[in-house]
């Protein structure tokens, strides 16, 4: 890194009014095209929509704009006997190509039966100086705690919501006492309430257990809080789809076996589980949801037995392969960002405005569809021949092909399995110059 080139912002940047913000970000990495009048195109892919960085101002300290990453729909999923289209943000090309491949395939054999957990999620407060007495003291007070949280849990209770249990405990390495105070939170991710909620009740409990608070925050963990889906894919679609040979049971087998691997081996559980949260976090972010909250929570719960495994699973039965995925999915419908921004409102009306429950079922039949994808192509032909089928529109691209020039290119790269700059250049030099591609 050249460190004379990094930037160094002034004194109360983020004090400015967001369109000073942004004209001085501008003067400041485009110092010469400033100068002369012009936007610099990387610039503008920031910021050409002014509505949206007002937006970005009341969502974010310091903002200059906003990031596009590419939003896309994932079609043709049948999930509990009806359709579904998904949309998805993602900066990676195959990722939606994948899903609606995978929800094709599963439509055909039957679809995705899903479940969901209540949306109970947990509100945590840690204290010092608890004696046992004081344990005992704040487990006997659970009636008095339940009846003066109310107010802090706003309209939850009269949309069916509220606080369902409280549990207390010791924890052996800090000595720290740990309250959690389970709530139900319908519709929302949650986060403010059960931070409210844990803040609100706090003063209460050290007056009742004569402890001190250290923190009062929700856990992401979710564990309460899950979204769950199957399918089942006989042996004989597997062979009709794949093309690579195999019979059905050989891939079915194929499969299993690499459930077992992502069980056995955490390097690899890791990758398998990345292309699950494909899916996921694409629905989370393409809905404004809290994406980094349902990675942590999926990868821990992945954890959950003391080795990290495969948040999925897949087995023989008979002659047919079955699949399962099980996580936490703290998605919300309302507050937050998800009602809020534009954007995150028109995903939820492609998805026809549903609950968080019903949310967390969509998202584990898609992280499902991402394995299932995945999984077939590793264990058949190989990952990297789709995967390259896709990177082809962007490095024609970046090779300078514009317009209708990208699809020649990129078609060009396929056909010679040459997916290199180079042979983008030589082709789109090629191609106009008038010569064959191929
Ligand atoms: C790529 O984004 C995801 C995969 O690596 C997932 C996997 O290996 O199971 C293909």
């Amino acid at each position: 890194m050249d460190g004379s080139k990094v930037m160094v912002l002034p004194e109360g940047f983020r004090k400015l009014e967001p369109a000073r913000r942004r004209n001085l970000l501008h003067e400041i990495l485009f110092g010469e095209s400033a100068a002369k009048g012009t936007t610099h195109e990387d610039f503008l892919s920031t910021g050409r929509d002014e509505s949206l960085i007002e937006l970005a101002s009341l969502m974010v300290e310091s903002s200059i704009g906003y990031a596009p990453i590419p939003l896309g729909i994932a079609h043709g999923f049948l999930i509990d006997g009806i359709h579904h289209e998904f949309p998805m943000a993602t900066e990676e090309p195959s990722v939606i190509a994948a899903a609606s491949y995978a929800a094709r395939i599963i439509a055909k054999c039957g679809g995705f039966i899903t479940s969901a957990t209540d949306p109970v999620m947990v509100s945590q407060i840690f204290l010092e100086a608890v004696d046992e007495g004081g344990i005992a003291r704040i487990r006997a007070s659970v009636q008095l705690i339940m009846q003066e949280v109310q107010p802090f849990l706003g309209s939850l209770p009269a949309r069916g919501g509220g606080f369902r249990e409280m549990a207390v405990a010791r924890l052996p390495e800090t000595g720290l006492v740990r309250v959690d105070l389970l709530v139900d939170v319908r519709d929302a991710m949650g986060a403010n309430i059960l931070n409210s909620v844990a803040e609100g009740i706090c003063p209460l409990i050290e007056s009742i257990s004569g402890g001190r608070r250290l923190m009062c925050i929700l856990s992401n963990a979710a564990t309460e809080r899950r979204g769950r889906a199957g399918c089942v894919i006989p042996f004989d679609t597997l062979e009709r789809i794949s093309g690579s040979g195999f019979t059905g049971a050989e891939i079915a087998r194929r499969i299993s076996l690499a459930t077992d691997l992502a069980n056995e081996d955490p390097s690899r559980a890791v990758t398998h589980n990345k292309g699950v949260m494909n899916g996921i976090s694409a629905l989370a972010l393409a809905t404004f949801n809290d994406c980094r909250s349902i990675e942590a929570a999926a990868h821990a719960w992945a954890a959950r037995s003391g080795s990290y495994r495969s948040l999925t699973s897949w087995k023989v039965d008979g002659r047919t392969l079955v699949g399962e995925l099980e996580l936490p999915l703290s998605f919300g419908a309302v507050g937050g960002a998800a009602a809020f921004h534009p954007a995150s409102r028109l995903a939820l009306r492609m998805l026809g405005n549903p609950g968080a429950m019903e949310l967390a079922r969509m998202a584990a039949a898609l992280g499902l569809a991402q394995n299932f994808a995945a999984l077939l192509a590793l264990v058949t032909g190989g990952i990297q021949r789709g995967h390259m089928r896709y990177h082809a529109p962007r490095i024609a691209y970046q090779a300078g092909a514009r317009g209708a020039e990208i699809e020649s290119i990129a078609s060009a790269m396929t056909a010679l399995r040459n997916f290199s700059h180079s042979e983008a250049e030589i082709l789109l030099a090629n191609l106009r110059a008038g010569l064959a591609l191929e």
